[in-house]
This record gives structure tokens, sequence and C-alpha cells, in this order.
């Protein structure tokens, strides 16, 4: 099960930048609160807390047709209808395509020359497209729904529909509605359930399916993580603890970035869905705190130097695995060379957790917070729990700032832009406001 250290968080271990008993418990009243608004899910987008209760049987279903029916399995959609997708799959099957079929392609991006080089390499009458959009009105979703939908006609004419799976809305969006025009298969992502909230839905669980994976596991570690995050009392439920920690080491605007550092190659992407689920949750009325994606040991050699040394901004939460499931003895060869001959007889796995708790040590001598998750091994039960503790971690952490963790205004503008400029009736205006801002830089321009 999932453990969370704090003791780097604390005065009494890293001296006066961390902090004291009493501050935490100070956050016990709010802390009661809140999460008699979670249990008692007084917020319809708290469904994401259901999700690991859900019957998979058409998942397993659908998933299992694909795994017969195709050589390739290609994903369509964006944020959060992509991101959990792919954590599960580099976390539970690396390096997938060298050893497996179907083969799997996330197209999460309109960048061309990724689809020319996914359309080179994909025979279209052998691929199941899963096009995932809980609004069903993403342009960059649309825009490859569309072609691929236009060259799977091309390649298998009239059967083109067969091909496709359509993860969206259960009743409502354009998604939903040429879907069911059209005889797609389908798969619904429940009402309150939203994108970066997601992963334990359809939108990942059909992919975990394909790949091999029990999606069952999954939801059991999310439910097994989910009982034991709601302990009503804050010391003895991590996943407040970690959102109050960070909340409180935030509280005087100093600590602004969220370090994330798994030790090993198959979280890094687990690193970038979180990402997005705390910045599109947080960041808003100027509160937040900006997330950082990272990956032992490799960014040791990249950025511990700036969390030692620079700007005293950070807080680094550290994953430690306890068995990688793999291991190697670094052999007895160069004997003769002092500089190497130490690490002859270790095991890799010893190495990896070595430079983990140094680097926890080293920070925490320097006296900067760090905190450390620690899970038993990366199977589908433990990154189905770790996926509900950061959802849970992450909402809490947003009902205790006071914003709504579940909506994303800041993303409109930006959005209506582009709507003017691709020409949407009735965002005319918006073009004009682009053309004239174009105009107003190009005296700027060297
Ligand atoms: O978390 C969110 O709601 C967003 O990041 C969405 O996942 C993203 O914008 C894609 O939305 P949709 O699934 O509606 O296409």
């Amino acid at each position: 099960m999932l453990t969370l250290n704090f003791a780097n968080m604390m005065e009494k271990v890293i001296g006066p930048n961390g902090m004291n008993e009493k501050t935490i418990e100070g956050l016990s009243l709010k802390a009661a609160e809140i999460h008699r608004e979670i249990i008692g899910r007084r917020r319809p987008e708290l469904e994401f807390m259901d999700l690991p209760g859900g019957d998979t049987t058409d998942i397993r279903k659908l998933g299992g047709e694909v795994r017969q029916e195709s050589e390739n399995f290609l994903l369509l959609g964006i944020g959060g209808s992509a991101l959990g997708p792919r954590a599960i799959l580099e976390a539970l099957s690396p390096y997938h395509n060298l050893r497996k079929t179907p083969r799997v392609f996330i197209y999460d991006n309109v960048d061309p020359l990724t689809l020319r080089h996914i359309l080179s390499v994909v025979d279209l009458t052998k691929t199941t497209v899963n096009v995932i959009s809980k609004s069903g009105s993403t342009a960059e979703t649309a825009a490859s729904f569309m072609i691929l939908w236009d060259e799977m006609k091309k390649a298998v004419g009239a059967d083109a529909a067969k091909m496709f799976i359509a993860t969206t809305d259960p009743a409502s969006g354009n998604l939903r509605k040429i879907a069911s025009d059209f005889g797609m298969r389908t798969l619904p992502i429940g009402k309150g359930i939203g994108g970066r909230y997601s992963v334990l839905s359809p939108v990942g669980l059909l992919l975990a399916e394909v790949i091999g994976v029990d999606s069952r596991e999954l939801l059991k570690g999310a439910a097994d993580m989910r009982l034991r995050c709601a302990a009503d009392e804050l010391l003895k439920n991590p996943a407040y603890m970690l959102g109050s920690l960070l909340y409180l080491m935030n509280a005087d605007g100093k600590r602004n970035v969220n370090v994330l550092i798994p030790y090993a190659d198959g979280l890094k992407f687990l690193s970038e869905w979180f990402c997005q689920l705390w910045s599109e949750s947080l960041g808003k009325e100027g509160k937040g705190m900006t997330p950082y994606p990272s990956v032992g040991t490799t960014d040791q050699h990249s950025q511990l130097q700036l969390w030692m040394e620079g700007p005293e901004d950070k807080v680094v939460t550290f994953i430690r695995i306890d068995e990688y499931g793999a291991d190697y003895t670094i052999p007895g060869v160069f004997e003769e060379v002092e500089g190497t001959n130490y690490l002859s007889g270790r095991r890799l796995s010893e190495l990896i957790k070595a430079e983990e708790e140094s680097s926890e040590l080293a920070l925490a001598k320097r006296g900067h917070p760090n905190m450390t998750i620690q899970i038993p091994s990366i199977d589908a039960y433990h990154l189905g729990g770790l996926f509900q503790f950061f959802e849970i971690a992450t909402a809490f952490t947003g009902l205790l700032l006071g914003i709504n963790p579940f909506n994303q205004p800041g993303v409109e503008e930006g959005k209506n832009f582009t709507y003017g400029m691709m020409g949407k009736k009735g965002f005319e205006a918006k073009r004009e406001e682009v053309e004239k801002a174009r105009e107003d830089k190009a005296c700027w321009q060297i």
C-alpha cells in the first residue's frame, strides 16, 4: 500500500523552512469540512470517485474485440483524453510497440508531421481508431477525427464506421451524435467526470484492456486507495496530507513550484498526467503552484543543481518504488579500476534507491522541503491507486484554496481566438481582434 513520508517537510527535521505540527493541526477544521463535502459528493464533479466501483464488462468486451481484430490501435484525444491513457501505456507496457500487438499510437496534437509519420506506419484496414472527447467539440480532436474518418473511408469504404470507437458524453455533444448517426461503437464518460479526472473511466480503461492489462485491477487499486483516503482525520489521510502540506508551503506565496519526481521511467508520464491535473484544476484566481514533471535518477543530472542552490521556491515530492520487478547485479568487471569497482556486486535497484534517498537527504540537509510517496511496485493495482490518490489530493487542495478545481475558464479566450481564425460562425469579432493584434505586433519584430 502507498505511504507518504513527510519528515522532510517538518521544522524539527529541516529547520526553519519546515512547518510545525501546530500549523498542520490548524487546518484540521477546514479539512474536516472539505472531507464532508467530498464524502457527501456535494459536487457532481466528484463522480470521479465513484469510478472505482464501475462495471467494466463492456470495456473488456470491446478491448477483446480490438485485440482480436486489429494490428493497430490509434487513439485520438487531447488533455485528459490522452494523458491518462499514455500514463497507463508507458507504466504498464513499456516499449509496447516493439513487443506486442495491437501496436498503440496516441495522436494528441495537431502536428501534421506526427500524423504523417503515424499514417506512414499503420495500415488503416487493420486499425481501430478510438476517438476520445468528453465534450465532443474539442477542435484538435475534431480535426484529427475528421481526417481519420476520411482516410478510413478511402481505406475500407462503407465499413469505415466499424473501425471507430467513440468515447464521449453518454448523451450529448457532436461526437455522440456522429457516432450514433454512423453506427460506431461507443463508450460513455459519465456526466460528472471532467477530462483530467477521467483516466479510470473508459478513457483509460479501454486502452488498458487493449494492451492486455486487466482494467479491474486498476479499479481495485483505486477503490482501495479511495478507502484509505476516506479517513476523516487529516493526519491519517495521505491524499489530504499531501494537499495540505503543499497548500501550507505555498501559503505565503514563496514556494510556488511543485516538483514530482518518480524514480522509475515507467512513471514519467504519470508525472505529465499529474501536471495537467494540478495545473488545470488549481491554477486560477491568482492561486496555484506550478507543477514540474521530473524523473529520477535522470533529472538529478539536469535539475537537482537548481533545486539545491537555486531559488527557494520549490517543494519536491519523490516517488519511491520497493520492487522494480526486475534487477541486475553489476558484474565484477574492471576490478583494477578504483573509481568503478565499488559498484561490483551491487544491484541496479540498490543504486536507484540509494540515489533517491541521497537526493531526499541532500535537499533536507540544505533545508529544502521534500516528501516521499512509496509504493510496493508498478502494476495495474498500484497505478490505479496512484491515479485516485492524486485526484483526491488535487480536488482537496482546490477546495482548501477556495477555488473550483473542476473547471478551466482560463482556456476559453485562447479557444475563441482560434475559432475566430479558423472561421467558426459567431467568432468574427475574435478574428478581428487577432488581426489587430498582429498589426500591433509588427513594429516590434526585428
Ligand atoms: O481536463 C479537462 O477537462 C481538459 O483538459 C480536457 O480533457 C481537454 O480539453 C479535452 O477535452 P475533451 O475530452 O472534451 O475533448
